[in-house]
C-alpha cells in the first residue's frame, strides 16, 4: 500500500466516523422507562403475552390493536391507556411524571 493510499483510506474513515448520523434524538429512556415499570409489572407481563391482571405487553407495539380488539395501536393510544386507565387498570395521568411517561412508552416500544 502506497503512503497515499494509506493516507485516503484514513482520510475516509474520518469521513465516514464524521457524516455518520449521530443517534437519534429520543424522547425517552427505555433503561428508565424499565424501571418505571416495576410499578406495572404487578399486572403486566413483559416477556409474555400471557394475561396477569391485564393483558400481557410482549410485542405490544408490533400488534393491530389493544386487547379490545378494536383501537389501533399507536403511542397516542397506549398513553390514553395508560393515562385514562379503567377495568382494572390504574389511571396513571397524575401518578406519573410527563418525563416518566415518555421514559415508559419509550421502554414498552422494546418489548
Ligand atoms: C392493578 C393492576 C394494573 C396495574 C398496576 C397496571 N395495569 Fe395496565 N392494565 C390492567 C388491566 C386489568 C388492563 C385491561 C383493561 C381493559 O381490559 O380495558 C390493563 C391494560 C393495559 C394496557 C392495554 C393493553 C392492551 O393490549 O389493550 C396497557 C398498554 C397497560 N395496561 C399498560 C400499563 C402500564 C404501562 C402500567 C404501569 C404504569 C400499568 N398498565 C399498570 C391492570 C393494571
Amino acid at each position: 500500500m502506497s503512503i497515499r493510499n494509506v493516507f485516503a483510506s484514513g482520510l475516509c474513515l474520518a469521513l465516514f466516523v464524521a457524516l455518520a448520523p449521530a443517534p437519534a434524538q429520543k424522547a425517552g429512556d427505555a433503561a428508565k422507562g424499565k424501571e418505571v415499570f416495576e410499578q406495572c409489572g404487578v399486572c403486566h407481563n413483559a416477556d409474555s403475552e400471557e394475561k396477569k391482571m391485564g393483558p400481557g405487553l410482549k410485542g405490544l407495539f408490533k400488534k393491530a390493536t389493544l386487547a379490545d380488539g378494536k383501537t389501533k395501536i399507536s403511542e397516542a393510544a397506549v398513553r390514553k391507556v395508560v393515562d385514562q386507565g379503567g377495568n382494572g387498570m390504574p389511571a396513571y395521568e397524575e401518578m406519573l411524571e410527563k418525563k416518566e411517561k415518555d421514559d415508559l412508552i419509550a421502554y414498552l416500544k422494546t418489548l
